[in-house]
């Protein structure tokens, strides 16, 4: 059933004359002095998190916005009860970081049938399931098909001679971790000199990364390559390698994705081979493009964030600007 505030919103947006995008059937959002923006984070347990919540907060407070901010503490399941408390708190537009690609369906459905706008950031949802410029406005964020692919292909000219791969995967069900996994296992798979021999999930997490990684060097004494879907995972692997009495960086190479400072001075200090950088500052660009959306802006299915990448030969003069 439509609600009210549906219908409202679609007879002002006949009244300043449909865009596209509104036409789709997605809420459209009125010009406003200020507006109340809901941002739903999926844990803080990691910089890459910290450093985004900031620039989130940074932004909104910069143009005088209210922000409402929930943390689901790494659940799925808080995470759809949050954006429902945010609906039921009225907010004008939501800022979304889906923890995994199907649970967090619901939710943007949810919002869509209340006639609120979800932008959704660094993660994206099921494709199959819901779709920009249809159930939501669009995904703001990184390429992580690319990034596997890059490291991958770091990877092979370094070691051309092939090599044994742990890889420790993140979060099960979520778009980087799948997205991850595909972009560097497609790539190696052109040459069978490099082998996947472990592959598990850390969930993204430093001490969950570190007990994976001291579990598959056990069951794979011989593997010498660790590739981590992030940071916190490879900095989990560097402890792990430490405790088993390997020196990483020259027994075992390490790979990551993420470009915190910590990781990038892990390049500088030779303990981390190469990272590909993925940019955690989304305020200005989130804000950006619900302006260009309140403008009545069609706004493309996909907002591709850039990413950097760190090896020897830039990381000690980039250090300084790492988050
Ligand atoms: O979605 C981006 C990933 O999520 C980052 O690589 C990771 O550190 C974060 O938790």
């Amino acid at each position: 059933m439509l609600t009210r505030r549906v219908v409202l919103m679609a007879t002002a947006a006949l009244a300043v004359g449909l865009s596209a995008a509104y036409a789709q059937g997605l809420p459209p959002l009125e010009k406003k002095d200020t507006y109340k923006v809901g941002f739903a984070q999926t844990e803080s347990n990691n910089p890459w998190r910290i450093a985004q919540t900031e620039s989130m907060k940074a932004e909104a407070e910069k143009l005088g916005y209210q922000l409402v901010y929930t943390d689901a503490a790494g659940s799925a399941a808080k995470q759809v009860a949050d954006v429902n408390s945010m609906i039921a708190q009225g907010v004008d537009i939501i800022f979304l970081a889906p923890r995994e690609e199907k649970p967090l369906i619901p939710a943007v459905m949810a919002a869509k049938k209340a006639g609120i706008p979800v932008i959704l950031l660094d993660r994206n949802v099921d494709q199959s399931l819901a779709k920009a410029g249809e159930d939501y406005v669009t995904f703001i964020g990184s390429d992580f098909i690319d990034e596997g692919k890059r490291i991958a292909e770091f990877l092979m000219k370094e070691k051309p001679e092939g090599a044994k791969i742990i890889q420790l995967e993140g979060t099960t069900g979520s778009s980087p971790a799948n997205d991850r996994k595909k972009g560097f296992d497609d790539t190696i798979a052109s040459n069978p000199a490099f082998q996947v021999v472990a592959s598990q999930s850390g969930d993204f997490a430093r001490d969950k990364g570190r007990q994976v990684a001291e579990a598959l060097l056990q069951a794979h004494p011989d593997a010498d390559v660790i590739y981590a879907h992030n940071d916190e995972m490879a900095m989990g692997a560097i402890a792990a390698l430490e405790a088993a009495g390997k020196t990483p960086g020259k027994d075992v190479m390490v790979l990551s994705i993420d470009g915190g400072k910590e990781a990038v001075q892990a390049v500088v200090d030779g303990k981390i081979a190469a990272v590909v950088e993925c940019n955690p500052r989304f305020g200005p660009k989130a804000f950006e493009t619900m302006q260009r959306y309140v403008n009545g802006e069609t706004i493309e299915p996909w907002v591709k964030n850039i990413d950097a990448f760190y090896d020897k030969s830039n990381a000690a003069e980039e250090v300084a600007n790492a988050y």
